[in-house]
């Protein structure tokens, strides 16, 4: 695990931004596994500056995200697929066709989870997946539990996620309480990880992450410590002892 510390989220993400592109360059038809929230925001707009300056091209690149809320149109502002279409795919060349993320609304869930799973397959598997953590040390919407899927699947979110994305709703009453999410093993079968930390609120879990040589379905993050290619840039306020 390589641990790279920046002084700031600004820092945090010029470092993320750098490592994708570089990544991108070297491998014009990369897959890249996607994450939403607050944390890759910086990474992106990095990313779409860059891409405006002529200096990366995205025509060939397919991305993946990671998770999306059940019953959640893709046109609701609070939807992971527009939350992407805003905040990257909009404003590079990305075929909008090679950008998958999945679909909270089919018809049967589960058929549709393993054919997630399958497309990933199909198309090589992920080079890079970039991931944010859950203050309860949630990766994708897998959420500390007695037992962890392996697969893409349906799973209910805990009262702490529903609370900490709630600020992404109007209405916080209208938060889902399931979603659908990359399985451990859909994560940890990409063949780099980039885990992007940032903030005071992460400081406990970014803590119990990095003191913990152990893995636990307590903490879904700590199965990364079984990855063989896993960079984790965090900034100070979630270092800081
Ligand atoms: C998002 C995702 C989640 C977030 C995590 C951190 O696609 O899979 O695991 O990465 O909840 O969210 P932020 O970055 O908003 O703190």
């Amino acid at each position: 695990m390589k641990l790279i510390v920046k002084k700031d989220y600004e820092e945090m993400s010029k470092k993320a931004a750098d490592i994708m592109i570089e990544e991108i360059k070297g491998n014009p038809n990369i897959i890249l596994g996607l994450a939403t929230g607050s944390t890759p925001i910086g990474m992106y707009k990095r990313m779409i500056k860059r891409h405006k300056e002529g200096e990366v091209d995205f025509s060939n690149v397919k991305s993946f995200n990671l998770d999306e809320y059940v019953g959640l149109k893709g046109s609701n502002p609070s939807s992971y697929k527009y939350f992407m279409n805003e905040n990257l795919f909009d404003h590079i060349n990305i075929g909008k066709e090679n950008t998958y993320i999945p679909d909270g609304n089919a018809k049967d869930l589960n058929l549709y989870s393993k054919e997630y799973d399958n497309l990933i397959k199909k198309m090589g598997g992920i080079d890079i997946q970039v991931l944010g953590i859950g203050t309860n040390g949630h990766i994708g919407f897998n959420e500390p539990a007695k037992e962890l899927a392996v697969g893409t699947s349906i799973v209910k979110l805990t009262e702490n996620t529903m609370k900490d994305n709630s600020r992404f709703f109007d209405n916080p009453e209208e938060i889902p309480n399931t979603a659908i999410t990359m399985g451990m093993g859909s994560i940890l079968k990409a063949k780099k990880i980039l885990l992007l930390i940032s903030g005071e609120n992460k400081k406990e879990i970014t803590k119990r992450l990095l003191e913990n040589n152990k893995v636990t379905t307590q903490l879904p993050a700590s199965f990364l410590l079984l990855h063989p290619d896993v960079t984790i840039i965090v900034d100070e306020k979630a270092y800081k002892k």
